[in-house]
C-alpha cells in the first residue's frame, strides 16, 4: 500500500508581472524518497518552493503538507518543513552555534547536543564558534543545512543543494540526503539545474520547463537509447524537445 504523500500540490499556478511563473503545476512527495524539480534557469523551480514555503503567496490551487493546507493552517503545514532556499538566511554577526540556537528556541525540545550532532553531520563542528561573516560560501551553506535539519522536519526542501559546496562537501551532501530519505523517511524536494546532480541524487524527477510540469521519472524505470547519454540526459532531451517517452 502507497502511503499518503507529505507534501501534495494541486494545480498551481502563479503570474508575477503579467508573467506565468508557474502554470498548473500539480504534484507529490511521499515519505522515504528524494523527489528532484529539474529544468533549465528561469523554469521556475525556485518560483514553486517559494510558493511551498509561504515566501510567495498562492494565487490559484493548494498545496499540503501532512493533510495540512497552506492556506488555512499554515503554521501547522510549515512546522513540518525545513527548507534552505537561495542563499541561507544567516545572521552574519553571530556564530554558527549562536545562529542554531536561535533558532532551536523556535522549535519545543532542540538541546545543544542535538546542536552540536548536527553541526558534525554538517562538518562545521571545528568553525561552530566562529561569526558567521568569517565563513566561506560553503561552510554558509553547510550551516544553512544544520538550520534546516535542526528540527527532524519530515520533508525537507532544498534549493540547489550543493551550490558552493567542495567535491567533498558535495559527496557528503548527497550521501545525508539519501540516508535522510531512505533510513529515516524523510520526505525530500530538491531542485538542480544540473542533470548529474538529479542523477546521483533522485529516486524521482520532475521535468519543468516554462512553469509547467513536462513529465514525471522513476529513475529506476529508465534507460538511454544512446551510449553517449545517461539515461536521465536522453529521457531529458527527448520530453524537452516535445517527444513524448
Ligand atoms: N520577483 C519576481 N519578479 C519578476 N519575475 C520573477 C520574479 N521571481 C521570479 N521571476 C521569474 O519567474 C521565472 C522563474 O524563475 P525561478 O527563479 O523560479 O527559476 P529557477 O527555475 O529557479 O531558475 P534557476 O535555475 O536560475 O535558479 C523567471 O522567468 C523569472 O524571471
Ligand atoms: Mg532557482
Amino acid at each position: 500500500m502507497q502511503q499518503a504523500p507529505i507534501l501534495q500540490i494541486r494545480n498551481v499556478s502563479k503570474t508575477i508581472q503579467n508573467r506565468k511563473v508557474i502554470d498548473e503545476l500539480s504534484l507529490e512527495v511521499f515519505p522515504g524518497e528524494v523527489f528532484g524539480l529539474l529544468g533549465p534557469n528561469g523554469a521556475g523551480k525556485t518560483s514553486a518552493i517559494r510558493l511551498i514555503v509561504g515566501l510567495s503567496t498562492l494565487q490559484q490551487g493548494d498545496i499540503e503538507i501532512h493533510g495540512h493546507s497552506i492556506k488555512t493552517d499554515f503554521i501547522k503545514a510549515i512546522s513540518h518543513v525545513g527548507a534552505i532556499i537561495e542563499q541561507p538566511d544567516l545572521y552574519s554577526y553571530l556564530t554558527g552555534y549562536k545562529n542554531l540556537l536561535h533558532f532551536a528556541r523556535m522549535h519545543n525540545n532542540i538541546s545543544r547536543d542535538r546542536i552540536m550532532e548536527i553541526a558534525e553531520i554538517v562538518g562545521l563542528s571545528n568553525r561552530i564558534h566562529d561569526v558567521v561573516n568569517s565563513y566561506s560560501l560553503g561552510m554558509r551553506q553547510r550551516l544553512g543545512m544544520a538550520q534546516a535539519l535542526l528540527h527532524s522536519p519530515s520533508l525537507l526542501i532544498l534549493d540547489e543543494p550543493t551550490n558552493g559546496l567542495d567535491p567533498a562537501g558535495i559527496r557528503d551532501t548527497r550521501d545525508y540526503i539519501r540516508k535522510l530519505a531512505h533510513e529515516d523517511n524523510t520526505a525530500i524536494l530538491i531542485s538542480s539545474h544540473l542533470l548529474s546532480e538529479i542523477e546521483l541524487l533522485c529516486d524521482r524527477v520532475g521535468i519543468v520547463q516554462n512553469g509547467k510540469l513536462l513529465h514525471t521519472l522513476k529513475m529506476s524505470e529508465i534507460s538511454s537509447s544512446s551510449q553517449s547519454k545517461t539515461p536521465l540526459e536522453d529521457a531529458f532531451l527527448q520530453i524537452t524537445r516535445g517527444n513524448v517517452i
